[in-house]
């Protein structure tokens, strides 16, 4: 089973956590108020001074503008760990800070996954029997295989672009949907679906 905790206990990362311990993983929930938080089934909810890099991933859904600080007070533990990035800094120039990462958390493996859909979607992944696709890059090996089969049991297709370089792509696709939902009035049960044939002979 895989271990996996999950930063920031807002819509999004409650809806990545739950996903996820439905999947089968066994997630903590880590907040710095845990006293506060609403439960959730099968999730443990756990402040950060019980947080531990003795995990598979560690995912991280607080504001893109609280990014910073949060790398900055808790680097000690979260360097060389894998992390997965799911923040959009949105009042920012670009809504992906992996320089961040860079500078505070050096020898971390790095990814960026859960930005690019609302999040009701990560509860609720099919539309007619089809289930929508996470669009995430980060580099491929071990990591990428244990990423790709944690979106997977959550019920989302996970589609890896790239490596790290194609985060400006995630950014594309989040802004597709951002425009769609809040710039025509579109459903935010959307997502853009990568269909996909045999290759050409
Ligand atoms: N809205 C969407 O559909 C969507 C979809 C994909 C990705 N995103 C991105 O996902 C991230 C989270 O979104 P959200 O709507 O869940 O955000 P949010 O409700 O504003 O905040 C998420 C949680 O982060 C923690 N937090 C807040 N300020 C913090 C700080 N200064 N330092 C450390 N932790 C802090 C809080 O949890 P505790 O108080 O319990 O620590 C808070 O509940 C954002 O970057 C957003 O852009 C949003």
């Amino acid at each position: 089973m895989s271990l996996v905790a999950v930063l920031g206990t807002g819509s999004v990362g409650r809806a990545i956590a739950l996903s996820l311990a439905r999947g089968g993983a066994n997630v903590s929930l880590v907040s710095r108020t845990p006293s506060q938080v609403e439960p959730l089934d099968g999730v443990t909810v756990i402040s950060y001074e019980e947080a531990t890099s003795d995990v598979d991933a560690i995912v991280i859904a607080v504001p893109g503008g609280a990014l910073e600080d949060l790398l900055a007070t808790q680097a000690s533990w979260l360097d060389g760990a894998f992390l997965v990035d799911a923040t959009n800094n949105i009042e920012g120039t670009t809504y992906s800070q992996l320089a961040l990462f860079a500078h505070y958390t050096p020898t971390a493996r790095v990814a960026r996954a859960w930005c690019t859909l609302g999040w009701e979607n990560f509860l609720d992944p099919m539309i007619d029997g089809v289930p929508l696709d996470l669009a995430w890059c980060g580099p491929e090996g071990d990591d990428a295989e244990l990423l790709t089969a944690l979106i997977a049991s959550t019920g989302l297709r996970p589609v890896r672009v790239g490596d790290l370089s194609t985060d400006y792509i995630l950014e594309y696709v989040t802004r597709l949907t951002l425009s769609l939902i809040f710039g025509t009035g579109r459903s935010r049960k959307l997502g853009l679906k990568i269909l996909e044939g045999p290759n050409f002979s």
